[in-house]
């Protein structure tokens, strides 16, 4: 028995892998290797294919007759708010496009069990200061829409053909579990700051004008390693019959301003950070932050990793 993991290759990906690696799990990674680095996944056999396009469905017909697989972990997906919103049809092929050569793919199979990437951009900008997983989910972008469309896919999949699936909703993630699996793309907060931090340039505030104390916008930032451990307790749930909920929040249930983050960034670092402060960045909600109580009580898991582990983990894989 094996799981295969799409985007395995990946920041996020790569984490799950190694877990599941030391837990004596059989792993086949499959991974366009786009963002992706095949080193990031040890001895696991990697299947070079990208999910949107017709060669999805042979290959990954033959990678579970292969390795035997029993389970997949969908990772594989585009994930940048900006470039959805610029090229909407891209998003719509990619990550619905991909879910849909997977999903026909694991029916035909007979693979029977899935833990779906998700993302707190399905709640769009929500007015309850934290968002629980029966609210309302109104994204406000292509990409959390493709992501709430891969949720209704998951389902309807189980409705046709018993599929037993977990979706889980990412809040802000950073850190890095290992030095070598650290986030190299430079697209969220720390990153961006540590980039700016090393170029000798003051990094930016999008805003200090929320309804927020401090002016500035609150997340929930959730480390990688919590995040990956939450993947295996999903896992496990799906092979127990008893399975309430298909939908779950992965965050730590507590907010930190973009000043906090600063602020820690400037306590682990050393350096002085003096931020500008910039114009609202447009379709940015003042607050998002995860109620856990769903995936605390269903599937026991909960967040061990402060927001200061988050930052020196992420400052030393930046560092390596
Ligand atoms: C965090 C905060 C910015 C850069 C995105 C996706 C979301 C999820 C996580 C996966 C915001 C502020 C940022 C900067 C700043 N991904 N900021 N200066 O937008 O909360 O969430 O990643 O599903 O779906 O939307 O993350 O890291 O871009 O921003 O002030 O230079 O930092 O305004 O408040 P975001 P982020």
């Amino acid at each position: 028995m094996s799981v295969l993991v799409t985007g395995g290759a990946g920041y996020i990906g790569s984490h799950v892998v190694r877990l599941l690696q030391q837990r004596g799990t059989d792993v086949v990674v499959v991974d366009d290797l786009s963002n992706g680095r095949t080193e990031r996944v040890g001895d696991a056999p990697v299947v070079e294919v990208d999910l949107g396009t017709d060669a999805a469905t042979p290959a990954l017909a033959r990678a579970f007759a292969e390795h035997d697989v029993d389970a997949v972990i969908h990772f594989a997906a585009r994930k940048q708010v900006g470039e959805s919103v610029a090229q909407p049809a891209r998003y719509w092929s990619q990550n619905v496009g991909g879910m849909a050569n997977l999903l026909q793919a694991m029916e035909t199979a007979g693979v029977g069990k899935l833990v779906f990437s998700s993302s707190a951009a399905t709640y769009g900008a929500p007015s309850t200061p934290v968002v629980r997983e029966d609210g309302p989910a109104e994204p406000i972008n292509p990409y959390g829409q493709t992501k709430l469309v891969g949720e209704w896919m998951t389902r309807a999949a189980g409705v046709a053909w018993g599929l037993r699936a977990a979706n889980l909703r990412y809040f802000n993630v950073a850190g890095a579990g290992w030095d070598d699996l650290g986030d190299s793309a430079v697209m969220n907060l720390i990153p961006i700051v540590f980039s700016a931090l090393d170029a000798g340039q003051a990094p930016a505030v999008f805003g200090d004008d929320y309804p927020t104390p401090d002016g500035t916008c609150i997340r929930d930032y959730v480390h990688v390693l919590d995040l990956a451990q939450a993947h295996l307790a999903a896992l496990d749930h799906l092979a127990t019959d008893d399975r309430p909920y298909d939908t779950f929040n992965v965050g730590t249930g507590t907010g930190a301003s973009v000043l906090e983050v600063l602020a820690e960034v400037r306590a682990v670092t050393g350096v002085d950070v003096d931020p500008v402060v910039n114009a609202r960045r447009a379709g940015d909600p003042p607050q998002l932050v995860a109620d856990v109580s769903r995936i605390t009580g269903t599937l026991g898991w909960s967040a061990t990793k402060s927001l200061r582990d988050i930052v020196t983990s992420a400052w030393e894989a930046w560092r390596r």
